[in-house]
């Protein structure tokens, strides 16, 4: 059973000109995806620059307004919620962001940092306070002395990891996590996703793990959406996405994972030329005559689609 069901989320940003500022147009960074969330699983949401994974991430925990669509956490309504303290959904759904540097504040020492989610959400003495900053801070892995230290004397990898200590501290249900280790060494990057692994399997998590790369989201994820322009072009379990592809965009992605051993180089080069010109010449069967996303049909119970009516696809295989 799924705690959180997501049903047509649009967020759409006007675009303003003209003589009167008038609104010309929209930018439509999020236009009509469904998601539901359960326990324990990690969904990955993944496309490239600019198709609205980020929006998608503040619009569901109230950073952005939503434009229509509903939000529905444990059975109630939580669309457009004003972000109240002790509100149960703000403090069980938490976001890594972006870009873990500037956000953190650089003049507050990570005490303070840590302290400041316990107190809007957890009603906890003083002593209590000191106790839990040192509890996450452990579970992060950091020494105890980091409490005294500001965000600028942390290595990229730290900082990310004083993220994820903040995003643990009210003992969240969901983290949304918007390309939590992209601005990392990969070394470091290794690092941090199995912790993040690790802490998931440890307290129950369920993660939005939001990427542009597929290889991070195959290893973290359980089922993954690929977002394109603001809509789903296809969604699935990680087998689904990775044993039997159906759209272009899909097939185009996974086709472009660099391939690291020299062994099936050649034949992967093959495929990609294919899908390249499949890509062009197929266009018609999967996007409508804006270029917009059709809608998703279902393929199988936990596969869907967004493909024109009829059409056969082929698989990778094929
Ligand atoms: N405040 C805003 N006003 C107007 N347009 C915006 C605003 N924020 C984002 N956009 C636009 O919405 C679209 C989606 O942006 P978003 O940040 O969600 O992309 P993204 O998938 O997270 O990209 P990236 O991988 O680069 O982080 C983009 O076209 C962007 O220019
Ligand atoms: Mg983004």
């Amino acid at each position: 059973m799924s705690f959180m069901q997501i049903k047509n989320l649009k967020v759409h940003y006007p675009i303003r000109g003209g003589f009167f500022n008038s609104i010309i147009d929209y930018v439509y960074a999020v236009d009509g995806i469904s998601m539901e969330f359960e326990k324990g699983k990690a969904y990955g949401l993944v496309g490239e620059s600019g198709c609205g994974k980020s929006t998608t991430g503040m619009a569901i925990i109230g950073l952005e307004k939503i434009t229509s669509g509903s939000i529905m956490y444990e059975g109630e309504d939580v669309t457009n919620l004003r972000r109240k303290r002790n509100n149960l959904f703000n403090r069980e759904i938490q976001m890594i962001f972006q870009d873990a540097h500037s956000s953190l504040n650089p003049r507050k020492r990570v005490e303070h940092l840590l302290a400041e989610p316990i107190r809007n959400f957890l009603r906890v003495s003083p002593k209590e306070e000191q106790k839990k900053i040192s509890e996450l801070l452990e579970i992060v892995g950091m020494p105890e002395d980091a409490k005294l230290k500001y965000p600028h004397e942390f290595s990229g990898g730290q900082k990310q990891r004083l993220g994820i200590a903040r995003a643990l501290a009210t003992n969240p249900k969901l983290i949304i996590a918007d390309e939590p280790v992209s601005a990392l060494d990969l070394s470091v990057q290794a690092q941090v996703l199995n912790f993040m692994k690790d802490i998931q399997s440890e307290f129950g998590l369920s993660y939005l793990f939001i990427s542009h790369d597929l290889g991070v989201v195959k290893h973290m994820c359980d089922h993954i959406s690929i977002m394109y322009k603001g809509r789903f072009v296809e969604t699935g379990t990680k087998e689904d996405i990775f044993t039997n592809p159906h759209h272009i965009y899909t097939k185009r992605l996974l086709s472009a994972i660099p391939n690291v051993s020299p062994k099936g180089r050649e034949k992967r080069k093959r495929e990609r030329i294919i899908v390249e010109k499949n890509y062009q010449t197929e266009l018609k069967n999967y996007f409508d005559h804006n270029h917009r996303v059709l809608d998703l049909a279902p393929l199988s119970e936990t596969h869907f689609v967004a493909i024109a009516n009829g059409v056969s696809v082929r698989g990778n295989n094929s």
